[in-house]
């Protein structure tokens, strides 16, 4: 299916896969704004609500033609792919279509961190290092990890305390919507045919998650305890709440990344490419405040 606006225009032609997503769905809505035809990628087309202007295009990964047709008359390609054991073919296949169709700039969200096992950062290293050998321009945007990560511990935050294997260690977290304007930017950027580039992605501070405690406490306006504990007991814990064992793998990977403080780097590259300073935890968290309330 493709719901496409028969366009004549001369403006380039992006892509989003994953425009119903976190990243995706913000960067539509900026991408809306500008000289640029926009045309959203979704595996399902019929619930995909994508703003004025922004054409749909169904995707079926384990169809090539439909990859094919989704991509004609493209030439920039953005992909912010949902967390899946079937990520790294899904993004390759994407990648090769978008070669194959004449696409010239593909900039794909990645993650901030060092070579490592754990997921999913080891699937957006195997997936950059497929991206690297194209013959086609490129931007990995490794962000930090996002605020949104800590909704899930919203449920146990409005009881007084939440548990955690991340330690005193610090991290960097930042809000999507500053991932989308990076990605804007590197979209609507001119590149070198063929270059590569990599932007390093985070929020204006790094934070412990006690520090992150004595932020809520201070929102809240009454006390709000982290307790650590060992990643046995943390996963155990996670898997008793109802997480899945592939979430729970994420959530102690993610926790052992915060232990180690190896998201806990600041960059300034958001306000360079944005031309404004990252969005603050604090913030994050007062507009999100209602997450951590008792219901
Ligand atoms: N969470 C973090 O802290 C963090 C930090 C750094 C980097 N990242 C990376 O950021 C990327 C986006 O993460 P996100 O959690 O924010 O994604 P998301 O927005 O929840 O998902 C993006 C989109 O991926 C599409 N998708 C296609 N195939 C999928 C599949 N098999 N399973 C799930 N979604 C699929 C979905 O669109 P349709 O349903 O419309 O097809 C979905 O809306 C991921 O690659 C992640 O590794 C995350």
């Amino acid at each position: 299916m493709s719901d496409r606006p028969s366009s004549s225009s001369n403006q380039p032609r992006i892509a989003i896969a994953g425009a119903t997503g976190r990243i995706g769905s913000a960067l539509a809505s900026l991408l809306a704004a500008d000289p640029v035809d926009v045309v959203a990628l979704t595996r399902n087309p019929d619930t995909a609500r994508m703003p004025a202007g922004v054409a749909v295009s169904a995707v079926d990964f384990e169809r090539r033609d439909s990859l094919a047709d989704a991509l004609r008359g493209v030439d920039r390609l953005f992909i912010s792919h949902g967390t899946s054991p079937r990520q790294v073919a899904n993004e390759i296949a994407l990648i090769d279509a978008a070669v194959a169709a004449g696409v010239r700039h593909i900039v794909k969200v990645s993650a901030l961190g060092p070579a490592t096992r754990l997921l999913p950062l080891a699937w957006h290293m195997q997936v950059e290092a497929h991206l690297s050998l194209q013959p086609v321009a490129s931007t990995a945007l490794r962000p930090s990890a996002f605020m949104s990560v800590l909704n899930h511990i919203g449920a146990q935050v409005a009881t007084g305390s939440w548990t955690g294997a991340a330690g005193t260690g610090r991290v960097n977290f930042i809000d999507t919507r500053d991932v989308a304007e990076a990605a804007r930017v590197a979209l609507l950027e001119e590149v070198e045919p063929g270059s590569q580039r990599a932007y390093h992605l985070t929020g204006p501070r790094s934070w412990t998650m006690e520090q992150v405690a004595q932020e809520l406490s201070r929102l809240l306006g009454r006390s709000i305890v982290y307790t650590n504990q060992s990643p046995a007991r943390q996963r155990e814990a996670l898997i008793a709440g109802g997480a899945s064992p592939f979430v729970a793998d994420l959530l102690i990977g993610l926790d052992q990344m915060f232990r180690e403080s190896v998201l806990g780097e600041t960059t300034s590259t958001v306000e360079e490419l944005t031309g404004r300073a990252p969005r603050s935890l604090t913030d994050w968290l007062s507009e999100n405040i209602s997450t951590f309330q008792a219901s």
